[in-house]
């Protein structure tokens, strides 16, 4: 008898189930009728247009439901090979080799260079579209200002002439602040969701365009002196900075030898 057990047993079912090619052709179906009813824009219509299987989402949805049955419990199934290339693709690249950088150097993207990338980075999914999120650009003397904020915050007394050089390691922060709306259909974690979205979505953006970055923030980060400095609302949430700057030459340097492995992806994925 084989050492190894066969995946279903793995995932934990007694007996292996034969692969359900008829649920498959179901959900490739669905989606299509999807893509031809145009909710996905003509880029994704004429994906669609090659397939003459198109049935409607309804005739569907309803198939889907006979066919997949609620007690099996199989988890992930590995055994089609992924088309997806983390190293060719350069997206996935450039999110699967980001990394952050605590010192950085002094150059930094200008103010045109960050209006580029938040208009990258507003595809940020957003439920009702609220935008529920803004950074604040924080340069120079700013800087010295946020630190005075972050003592007053804790209390910190210094002697005449000493500042809080914490908010110097860079020389450019963006503060991202949550900013959620009303609105009935959308509760507030799911605006902050959106928020932290944009501020990994800047990360991975700055990254990819040549910078390097560290979201940093801190138990004092929603202090009254701290939110004042910032100007926020009441319902605002101050989510850290980003402290952006260039990567030092003996970081790229060691990034270059050193390939840092990402963590086992089966421990982020599941099924119900
Ligand atoms: C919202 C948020 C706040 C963070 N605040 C801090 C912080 O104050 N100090 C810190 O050392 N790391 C902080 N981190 C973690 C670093 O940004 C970074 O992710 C961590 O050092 C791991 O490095 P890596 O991004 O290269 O994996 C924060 C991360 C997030 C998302």
């Amino acid at each position: 008898m084989s050492k190894h057990k066969d995946s279903s047993e793995r995932r934990g079912s007694k007996k292996k189930k034969p692969k359900d090619d008829g649920a498959c052709e179901v959900t490739k179906g669905r989606v299509r009728a999807h893509f031809l009813e145009g909710e996905t824009g003509p880029w994704a219509k004429k994906l669609a247009a090659g397939s003459s299987a198109a049935t409607t989402s309804a005739e569907a949805t309803a198939a889907d439901e006979q066919t997949v049955h609620p007690a099996r419990r199989l988890g992930p199934d590995y055994s089609a090979p992924s088309s997806i290339d983390i190293v060719a693709d350069p997206v996935l690249h450039a999110i699967s080799t980001r990394r952050s950088i605590s010192k950085l150097d002094p150059e930094t993207p200008n103010d045109s260079d960050l209006r580029e990338l938040i208009h990258a980075v507003s595809s940020v999914a957003d439920h009702k579209g609220l935008k529920p999120w803004r950074f604040i650009i924080i340069r120079g003397d700013d800087r010295i200002r946020l630190g005075a904020a972050l003592d007053e915050a804790g209390g910190v007394h210094r002697k005449s002439g000493e500042i809080n050089e914490k908010p110097l390691r860079a020389e450019l922060l963006l503060a991202l602040v949550a900013a959620p709306r009303d609105n009935p259909k959308v509760p507030e974690w799911e605006q902050h969701a959106t928020a932290a979205g944009a501020g990994h979505l800047l990360e991975v953006a700055l990254w990819q365009a040549g910078w390097g970055v560290m979201w940093r923030s801190g138990n004092l980060t929603n202090e009254p002196a701290v939110r004042r400095l910032h100007r926020l609302k009441d319902k605002e949430l101050l989510m850290g900075w980003l402290y952006i700057g260039a990567v030092p030459e003996r970081y790229r340097q060691r990034m270059a030898n050193s390939t840092r492995p990402l963590p086992e992806p089966e421990q982020f994925l599941d099924t119900l």
